[in-house]
C-alpha cells in the first residue's frame, strides 16, 4: 500500500496574504529575513496582523545558533501563530526553531498555527517536512527531515516575488528544476507525485526565462508578473512532489558543496545537473538495448515536454540539450570553476564532499547507486 499526503493548505494568487486577517486575533511571532524588514517589504504581512512580534535575525544557511537564539525569542513570545516570511533559509530556520522549541517543557503539547510566506520561488519548504540548518564550524549541512515541520498554512502571493533579482530568479529557478527532476525519478516516486514534478518541470522550462527577464519591481501588474507567480507555483508542485518522493544524488552533492564554498544552493544544483542525469541514465554506447529506470523516465519526462526522440537514448540526450539551453538563457554558470573556487581548494575537498554526500539522506532514494568513486568522478566533470 501507498499513500500520498499533505497537510498544508496553499493560498495563492494575487491578494492571498489577506488570509492573514485570519490570525488578527492572535499573538503571531513573524520570523524573517533582516533584509525583508529593512526593505520594508515585511509591512505587507505585518500590515494584516494586530498583535505581532518579529524576530529578524534569520541569515542565509541558517546555522544551529540561530536555531537557538530563535527558540529564545519563541519562548519568551508564546505566540499562538508562527509565520515565516523570506526565502528557504527563513523557512528553513523557523521550522527548526519550532522543532526544537515544540521539545521544550515549556511548550511540550501546545498547539500553534504555522503559515509560510515564500519570498522566493525555489526551495518548496512551504510544503515541505525538511529544513537544512547549517553547522558553520564542520563546513556541513544537515538536512532535518520531520513531517511535523511541514507548515499549516502556505502563501504564495505573487507580488512578494516581483522585486527579486535577476539572478536570484535564476538560481532558485534551478532548484526547482532540479526537485522536480529528482523526485521524477527517485525510488519513491509515483504516479502522484510524477504529475506534480512534471507540471513543476514542465513550467520552469517555459516560464524561467521570461522570468529571469523580468524587471524586477515591486507591484507588476498581473499580467507582467505572469512568469514569476508561475515560478513561484512551480517552486510549491515540486516541493509537494519532493516531499513525497524525496530527492536524490543531485541534492546530497549540493548540500556538501554549498556546505563547504557557499555557492548558491541552486546553482550548485545547477552545475551538478547534467552530470547526475548522465550518470543516473547510465548510457553506454550505441549498441545498448537496456535501459536503466531512470533512463526510461527521463526519455518518457522528455516526451511529454515534447523533447522527445526516436528511442530512450535520443530522447535523454535531447533532455539534456534542453537543460543545457536553459542555463545558457538564463546565463547560469555552468562549471564550479566559473563560481571562484580555486582549483585546488576544490581538490582538497573532493575527499570530504564525498564522504558528506555517501552520508547525506537524500542519496537513498536515487535511482542509480553511487559510490565513492562516482562522486569523485561527477565532482571532477562538473569543475
Ligand atoms: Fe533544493
Amino acid at each position: 500500500m501507498e499513500e500520498f499526503f499533505n497537510k498544508t493548505r496553499i493560498y495563492f494568487g494575487s491578494g492571498s496574504l489577506s488570509h492573514l486577517l485570519a490570525y488578527q486575533s492572535q499573538r503571531c511571532l513573524v520570523v524573517a529575513d533582516p533584509f525583508l524588514v529593512q526593505s520594508g517589504l515585511i509591512g505587507r504581512v505585518t500590515e494584516q496582523l494586530q498583535e505581532f512580534e518579529i524576530f529578524d535575525q534569520v541569515v542565509p544557511d541558517p546555522p544551529l545558533e540561530l536555531v537557538v537564539t530563535g527558540i529564545q525569542a519563541l519562548l519568551a513570545y508564546r505566540p499562538q501563530v508562527m509565520i515565516a516570511v523570506g526565502g528557504g533559509s527563513a523557512i528553513d530556520a523557523a521550522k527548526a526553531i519550532l522543532q526544537f522549541g515544540r521539545q521544550t517543557q515549556e511548550l511540550k503539547g501546545q498547539s500553534l498555527t504555522f503559515a509560510a510566506i515564500p519570498t522566493t520561488s525555489g526551495t518548496g519548504s512551504e510544503v515541505t517536512s525538511f529544513a537544512v540548518i547549517t553547522d558553520p564550524k564542520k563546513g556541513v549541512k544537515y538536512p532535518l527531515v520531520d513531517a511535523a515541520m511541514r507548515p499549516d498554512v502556505a502563501i504564495l502571493d505573487p507580488q512578494l516575488v516581483t522585486s527579486v533579482p535577476a539572478v536570484i530568479a535564476a538560481d532558485t529557478g534551478m532548484d526547482v528544476l532540479t526537485h522536480g527532476l529528482e523526485a521524477y525519478v527517485s525510488t519513491k516516486a509515483t504516479p502522484f507525485t510524477d504529475a506534480l514534478a512534471l507540471q513543476a518541470i514542465r513550467d520552469v522550462f517555459l516560464y524561467l526565462p521570461l522570468s529571469v527577464q523580468a524587471k524586477a519591481e515591486p507591484a507588476l501588474d498581473d499580467a507582467k508578473a505572469q512568469p514569476r507567480a508561475r515560478m513561484h507555483y512551480a517552486s510549491c508542485m515540486a516541493g509537494l512532489a519532493f516531499d513525497a518522493a524525496s530527492l536524490g544524488l543531485n541534492h546530497a552533492i549540493a548540500h556538501n558543496i554549498g556546505g563547504k564554498f557557499h555557492v548558491p544552493h541552486g546553482r550548485a544544483n545547477a552545475i551538478l545537473l547534467p552530470h547526475v542525469v548522465r550518470f543516473n541514465a547510465g548510457l553506454s554506447d550505441y549498441a545498448q538495448r537496456e535501459f536503466s529506470p531512470a533512463a526510461r523516465k527521463y526519455a518518457e519526462l522528455a516526451e511529454m515536454l515534447g523533447f522527445g526522440g526516436v528511442s530512450v537514448r535520443t530522447s535523454v540526450r535531447n533532455l539534456l540539450r534542453q537543460i543545457d539551453r536553459l542555463q545558457q538563457q538564463i546565463q547560469m554558470p555552468q562549471r564550479f570553476r566559473d563560481c571562484g573556487i580555486e582549483e585546488t581548494q576544490y581538490q582538497a575537498a573532493a575527499e570530504a564532499v564525498a564522504t558528506g554526500t555517501l552520508s547525506d539522506s537524500c542519496i537513498a532514494t536515487n535511482p542509480r547507486i553511487a559510490d565513492r568513486r562516482a562522486v569523485a568522478e561527477i565532482l571532477k566533470q562538473s569543475y
